[in-house]
């Protein structure tokens, strides 16, 4: 019998900062879709958020946050996270993690709805890598690394998580058991064909979660990033945020400012209006640029991003940088409190396959990290001072049907399908047909199934279908816009659902 005393799926920011601070005397084991390098995380530009100005606060940055996430935020994480910021930087500092600075002070940039300048950044435009790589450097010696096992089950029974089980790159079938089941597996971009996400972020622990009886809340709240790199009429990864923070401007295939008259902020809006704008001018056959003409030194400020555009053949000499929006970031997910606990026993969640209500509807530019940051550490004291352990190990096999063949057509329909009816515009027309074309697929029946007869690529289809039908059941319940949220028939915000998030439940969809 395989045991750890702590399991760690995905290896993302949130699972290297929680794998860091776990007492040394704890058996820990990471088990990873692919490289231990491979997240979302590592391919952060941005960077971390934090109020270490001596003109901002905590209290602005709170402010901030919560008025990006459109009110719907838990204010009481929110006030958390932004009071821990500065001493998260302090502490990476100390551990040996070298930010831009100018004349021995951090060098902060702007990104979109920030107030003050306050973006902590490593490498320019490469704070994600250098983050990874620190943290990754200082893993203890004895951690289990597992790469390329892919998680299909969470073993759990009467409301309490035990195990896991994963295939391997053979498709060889495993079981280890745990205490302590954390799951850092990250977003969900790739449910759509446009996305800034890296290849494993398909979601996978929001469905493992929802199939142990985790309460999964907020899916309608898709973040699209407003500027992709395009081409070919593909998105080839993400132009920073940081490059409108430092004079870009979006302009249309005329050179006109297409965010004029749009917002105050014009191009460092919130980021669901910049890329609705953008959506809105690319269907009416426009082509929409990020005009670079006015920053400085691009290259020096912006070494990936240039690297990046000169493999694709971009010449940045022209000063235009063709863009689009695509999936970037999920604001809901498994549902936790401030140390990232679930309601299951034993099963955690942390960045961001986790809501614990710090983003609300939108996220904040360059909270992402410090989320990780902060509830990887959080969730380590917590797990330090457990005492739990296994009191049963019980295998049931509850699984009542078994199928020879998954039906379910490949993923590229299902991808072009969420972006076009459950994107960034939707209507009640639009989900009703998704939820249609769903249900005639019978996408829930396999739910039931014994996934370890199936292969991974089955079982991958089975939860991107899955998820599909969750985000587009949020959406259809929100009956309102906010924030990444935006539908043409509920236009507005509505204030009697201030206090309303949606919740789907396994049981509940059982019934
Ligand atoms: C960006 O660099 O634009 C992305 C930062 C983020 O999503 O927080």
């Amino acid at each position: 019998m395989t045991y750890t005393d702590v399991l760690i799926i995905g290896s993302g920011l949130a699972a290297l900062q929680l794998a860091t601070h776990l007492d040394e005397n704890l058996n820990v084991t990471i088990l990873t879709k692919s490289n231990i390098k491979s997240s979302n995380s590592n391919l952060a530009q941005g960077g971390i958020s934090a109020a270490v100005n001596t003109d901002d606060s905590p209290i602005h940055h709170a402010s901030d946050t919560i008025k990006a996430g459109r009110y719907i935020n838990h204010q009481d994480i929110v006030y958390e996270m932004t009071s821990q910021a500065p001493n998260i930087i302090q502490q990476l500092m100390k551990q040996g993690c070298s930010f831009d600075q100018i004349d021995q002070q951090l060098s902060l940039g702007q990104e979109g709805a920030h107030s003050h300048r306050r973006i902590v950044k490593a490498g320019g435009d490469q704070t994600g890598r250098m983050l990874v790589n620190t943290l990754i450097s200082q893993l203890p010696d004895q951690i289990n690394i597992i790469e390329n096992a892919f998680v299909y089950e969470l073993l759990h029974q009467n409301q309490k998580c035990y195990g896991v089980k994963y295939k391997d790159i053979c498709e060889e079938n495993h079981t280890i058991y745990s205490p302590h089941i954390v799951l850092a597996t990250g977003g969900c971009g790739q449910l759509y064909p446009f996305t800034s996400n890296c290849k494993e972020a398909t979601g996978d622990g929001v469905i493992l979660a929802y199939l142990a009886g985790a309460i999964i809340s907020d899916m309608e709240f898709i973040q699209f990033h407003p500027t992709l790199l395009y081409k070919n009429n593909k998105t080839q990864g993400l132009i920073s945020e940081a490059v409108r923070g430092e004079g870009a401007v979006l302009v249309n295939q005329m050179g006109q400012n297409i965010m004029k008259a749009v917002h105050p902020l014009e191009h460092l809006a919130p980021r669901h209006i910049v890329a609705q704008t953008i959506y809105n001018h690319m269907k009416k056959g426009d082509r929409v640029y990020l005009d670079i003409q006015k920053i400085e030194n691009f290259a020096d400020k912006f070494p990936s991003i240039t690297d990046h555009c000169t493999k694709q053949g971009i010449n940045l000499g022209s000063g235009l940088i063709p863009v689009a929006p695509g999936a970037h970031f999920m604001m809901g997910g498994v549902t936790t409190n401030i140390y990232g606990e679930t309601n299951i026993e034993g099963l955690y969640a942390i960045g961001e396959v986790a809501n614990n209500g710090f983003h609300g509807a939108n996220r904040l530019a360059s909270n992402s990290l410090l989320e990780g940051l902060v509830m990887g550490e959080r969730l380590a004291q917590r797990i330090n001072q457990s005492t739990s352990n296994i009191d049963f190990l019980i295998e049931k096999n509850s699984k009542s049907q078994d199928f020879k063949r998954i039906d379910l057509p490949p993923i590229n329909g299902l991808r072009d399908q969420m972006m076009n009816r459950v994107g960034i515009v939707r209507n009640n027309n639009n989900l009703l047909k998704m939820i249609d074309w769903l249900d005639s697929l019978q996408v829930e029946k396999y739910l039931y199934a014994d996934l370890s007869e199936h292969s991974k690529d089955d079982i991958q289809r089975i939860f991107l279908y899955n998820l599909a039908f969750l985000i587009t059941k949020s959406a259809l319940n929100r009956k309102e816009s906010r924030g990444a949220h935006h539908r043409t028939d509920y236009p507005f915000e509505q204030d009697s659902l201030l206090s309303f998030h949606t919740i789907l439940e396994f049981e509940e969809r059982r019934k």
